[in-house]
């Protein structure tokens, strides 16, 4: 999730300038390779495509390419990320794609080469393979790790349906057309320092936002019924999750409970956490 995301101008290529705080957060797929004579891609959720449009395809494309080989491998998806939730769960897979391929297939590819693949397959995949707290800044795919003092622990709030990333973009340009550079973290990252959920929630934001509602009243909704029940609330990406910050660990579980009760379908998860990691 992103703990701020200030958006500037469209660029001449499409994407927009970023300043953003990516944070890592406890809700993880598992992505698990073989070598195979035949490429395949698998999933324990229908909903989770299996064509070229899945970044672990492109992910293995890439790899290929690279490396002058024609490795094929059957994948599977133990999806667990809410998807078209604005959590960055494609990117999650595709980051876990390239290091667990470059494993399977002894290609010895380092971090830095591992990164350049990232950043082609899309804007949030470098963060994927890092974790942690980092500055994303250009489209998002240049970072600067982040030192975090916090612990912090969230309530994610998720929704039936999904929202397309490009369409809130879209609809961003059209509220916002003037030309801006995207708002500074700097605040944020002082906040940050101290640990102290009270100290940052205020400092949380979002500048999709307004789009995001604009698009789907009904989170909106959703948002103002929800702001005031942890120390802050926030859209998660370019949604439609929630993300509720707690005051601790013991307040986040409570509310998560509490939520659940009143019908939300809620996952609790806290961070920061490392990023992709191989499991033998
Ligand atoms: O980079 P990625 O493929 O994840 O981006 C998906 C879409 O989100 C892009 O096609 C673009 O519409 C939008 N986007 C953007 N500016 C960014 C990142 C993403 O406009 N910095």
């Amino acid at each position: 999730m992103n703990l701020a995301l200030r958006v500037g101008s469209r660029r001449p290529d499409g994407f927009h300038p970023l300043t953003t705080l990516f944070f890592a957060l406890s809700i993880f797929d598992r992505v698990s390779v073989e070598n195979a004579d035949e490429f395949s891609v698998t999933s324990n959720h229908a909903g989770v495509p299996v064509d070229e449009s899945n970044l672990v395809v492109r992910a293995a494309q890439a790899l290929n390419k690279i490396a002058g080989t024609h490795n094929k491998a059957s994948i599977h998806i133990d999806k667990q990320i809410p998807i078209a939730g604005g959590m960055a769960g494609g990117s999650a897979d595709g980051a876990a794609a390239l290091v667990a391929l470059n494993e399977l297939w002894g290609l010895g590819l380092g971090y830095d080469d591992l990164h350049t693949l990232a950043a082609d397959l899309g804007s949030d995949v470098p963060f994927a393979l890092h974790g942690g707290l980092a500055l994303g800044t250009s489209r998002g795919e240049e970072l600067t790790p982040v030192e975090c003092g916090a612990d912090l622990t969230w309530v994610l709030v998720r929704d039936r349906r999904g929202l397309s990333t490009p369409a809130v973009f879209r609809q961003y340009d059209q509220m916002f057309p003037d030309p801006h550079e995207p708002a500074s973290v700097d605040v944020l990252l002082s906040a940050l320092k101290t640990g102290d959920p009270h100290e940052i929630g205020p400092l949380l934001a979002n500048d999709l936002a307004p789009a995001a509602f604009e698009l789907r009243p009904d989170i909106a909704d959703k948002y103002e019924a929800l702001k005031d029940r942890g120390v802050a609330t926030i859209l998660s990406g370019s949604g439609p999750t929630l993300a509720i910050l707690a005051e601790s660990t013991r307040a986040g579980h409570d509310l998560a409970g509490a939520l659940w009760t009143e019908g939300h379908h809620v996952i609790c998860a806290s961070g920061p956490v490392p990023g992709a990691v191989v499991e033998k």
